[in-house]
């Protein structure tokens, strides 16, 4: 969301009355009460001590925080620790190795529990591998995998050799892919002949290549492809680069003797969209990330590693599939299913059927998903046996009251309290989310921030909102699982985050959000030009980028428009060159077609706008710049706003006539 649009939904936000307080059973159960917002208020770092030490160190620290080069901090100085470790070994050598850590489920139906014991025997095996080929403490590995468990293991292999793993999802383009091995400069790549999404296998190795071929003679950062097969797709090796996973990892030993690293080691860049065309390098490191994500696994999901079966539907391309299926979970020992597929294949049910067949306890999904659900109906989710489910968590975009309403009765049997957990990629972890055992939740609010973290809504001179006003949201304090940096750009990162109320020293997190009258936080989206679609983030300056790549396009402004299923859709207006053909200029299916599939292929199909718009001209300022604005209003529509400092009013009337014919309409 925007300036503008969230601005106007500051006012607009309902007067929500209903309150879901935890049964005195929960409460009493769980793992965090309310005293635990009273110890992290008394003294913030002590707490953290606290929470890490519920992790394995090799060396305590020294210091808790070191914010004296702020806004580049430092947790746990001193401090030695290896995440894999963490996240395996202990278990095991509690005694633990026998707990399945992940129930995979193919979406063919293929499936394969593995427990603690053999996931170490796996990572161990993977990290000699990466060893064998080059990979040494310090380097960047990309990972382009699907939802199966060499995912993990690659993860957790790179982890425990020092090594920063870069993941890329499954659906980004080879271009996006050249991209981040090049800022990246990844010596390795580890990949699959393909995945399957609803019913067929998808290629990534020849994705892979593709991207590869980009690099001229010698300029290649990446020694090998190493590649998993998971479905029987053909692929082209090329010679001494590309090697297969079980030729490399099977033959090794099973058993590796960890290296500790510093607590701010490198654990994964992770890029994600800014505000500009080029994507942001998140670099995070290991023992505050750890920290915080298995705290927050532990206290936002009430988890109980011993009888708990937790399922968190993301991708692990993204940062809710490194924190909260990966980090958080592992680091706990919980027991977790994966899930490779598409929530429709071979039926909409297939969720429900996987939550009845693993006694699922814990499911972590997001409002869009949520959203589909509700349009496929009730009666899909009640013919399964849901009755094992004690909490439901939400995450990625704000969800809307009835959305959490649905969730709450049809999935959760009007038991399981719900949470809605605001964070990003930069925050690493939770910050904003009830505890289930203490919050009475209200409908559609993440409520207030955890235990240790600070939050705050501001206007633009910084100064706190009082209840029931709206602004910006930030965060005050720094904490354990924050961004470290973008990777090999010190200077975007402190103007993105720091630079906005530098004089405080507060992280702007481009959220706008209300206080209510109890002080209780409502997301209500961005505030900057990133959309979020279906949960992701893409900006429109990517997306305008892509367009303007095409020979056929002069000039290209997009805008993300509220959509019922996805949040936010992209819809893009173009002008055509001159040398557009008539048929083009004109605007008709084919052109669209091919400009969708265009932005498909340089960023990947989640990027693809719901709608393309051809039109003579743009509205623009005297000044030049695009009006998103009143591009919004047409792509909502909403009667346009005020048109008066446009340099030509009579732009916006062959838009909105163009938007009412549907001729965009895909
Ligand atoms: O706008 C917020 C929205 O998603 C953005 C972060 O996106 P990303 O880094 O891709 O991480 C998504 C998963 C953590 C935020 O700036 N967002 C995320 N969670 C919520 C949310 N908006 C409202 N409510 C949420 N619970």
């Amino acid at each position: 969301m925007t300036e503008a649009s969230s601005q106007s939904g500051l006012s607009n936000l309902l007067h929500e009355e209903r309150r879901f307080p935890p049964t005195p059973e929960f409460a009493e159960a769980a793992n965090y009460s309310a005293d635990a917002y009273e110890s992290a208020a008394k003294d913030r770092l002590a707490f953290w001590d606290t929470q890490a030490r519920r992790l394995d160190w090799h060396r305590e620290w020294t210091e808790t925080l070191d914010w004296s080069a702020a806004p580049f901090a430092q947790w746990f100085v001193g401090g030695t620790l290896n995440a894999s470790v963490n996240c395996v070994d202990r278990h095991v050598a509690a005694g633990r190795g026998d707990r399945v850590a992940i129930h995979f489920e193919g979406e063919p139906g293929d499936t394969r529990s593995i427990t603690y014991a053999e996931l170490a025997v796996l990572v161990a095996q993977a990290a000699h591998a990466l060893t064998e080929l080059g990979v040494r403490t310090g380097d960047r590995v990309a990972i382009y995998l699907p939802m199966i468990p060499e995912a993990v293991v690659s993860m957790l292999a790179c982890a425990r050799i020092g090594a920063a793993h870069s993941v890329i999802f499954g659906g980004f383009s080879a271009q996006a892919i050249y991209d981040r091995v090049v800022d990246a400069g990844a010596k390795l790549v580890i990949t699959s002949d393909g995945g399957w999404r609803r019913g067929k296998v998808f290629p990534l190795k020849p994705v892979v290549d593709e991207a590869l071929e980009k690099f001229g003679p010698g300029e290649s950062p990446v020694a090998h492809v190493l590649v998993v097969k998971r479905g029987d797709n053909e692929v082209a090796f090329t010679e001494g680069r590309d090697l297969w996973w079980s030729d490399v990892v099977d033959k090794q030993s099973k058993h590796h003797e960890p290296e500790f690293f510093d607590a701010e080691n490198p654990l994964f860049i992770l890029y994600t969209s800014g505000t500009t065309g080029k994507p942001k390098g998140i670099l995070h490191t290991t023992g505050g990330y750890l920290t915080q994500v298995a705290y927050t696994h532990h206290a936002a999901f009430d988890l109980k590693p011993e009888t708990d079966v937790y399922w968190c539907t993301a991708d692990i391309g993204w940062v809710t599939g490194h924190s909260y299926i990966v980090y958080g979970p592992l680091a706990n020992g919980a027991t977790q299913v994966i899930y490779e597929g598409t929530p429709d294949t071979p039926h909409q049910g297939r969720f429900w059927e996987l939550v009845q067949k693993y006694g699922i306890t814990i499911l972590y999904t997001a409002p869009t998903a949520i959203r589909t659900f509700m349009k496929w109906g009730a009666d899909i989710p009640a013919k399964f046996d849901l009755s094992s489910l004690r909490l439901l968590g939400s995450v990625g975009e704000p969800i809307n009251p009835e959305a959490w309403m649905w969730y709450r009765q049809v999935i959760g049997g009007d038991r399981c309290p719900v949470v809605d957990t605001w964070w990003q990629t930069e925050t690493g972890a939770i910050m904003i989310s009830p505890l289930p055992g203490v919050t009475a939740a209200k409908p559609g609010s993440a409520m207030r921030a955890l235990p240790g973290i600070s939050a705050d809504v501001v206007d633009d001179q910084a100064q706190p909102v009082p209840n029931g006003g709206g602004g910006l949201l930030v965060l005050t304090e720094p904490w354990p699982a924050m961004l470290r940096g973008i990777w090999r750009d010190d200077e975007r990162f402190v103007e993105t985050y720091w630079s906005r109320f530098a004089a405080q020293g507060f992280y702007f997190a481009g959220d706008g959000a209300k206080k209510d009258e109890d002080g209780d936080l409502w997301l209500l989206g961005r505030v900057d030009d990133v959309m979020n679609i279906s949960g992701h983030r893409i900006s429109t300056t990517e997306v305008e980028s892509a367009l303007v790549s095409h020979p056929a396009v002069a000039e290209a402004a997009v805008v993300g428009a509220t959509d019922p299923t996805t949040g936010q859709a992209i819809v893009a207006f173009v002008i055509l060159r001159g040398s557009a053909t008539e048929e083009q200029a004109a605007g008709g299916e084919q052109i669209v077609t091919e400009l969708r599939n265009h932005v498909a292929k340089e960023i990947g199909a989640i990027a693809k706008p719901r709608q393309i718009l051809v039109v003579a001209e743009l509205p623009k300022t005297r000044s030049g710049k695009i009006m998103r604005r009143l591009l919004r209003d047409v792509a909502e529509h909403r009667s346009i706003g005020d048109v008066t400092t446009l340099a030509d009013s009579s732009v916006m009337n062959l838009i909105s006539q163009g938007m009412s014919s549907g001729k965009a309409e895909d």
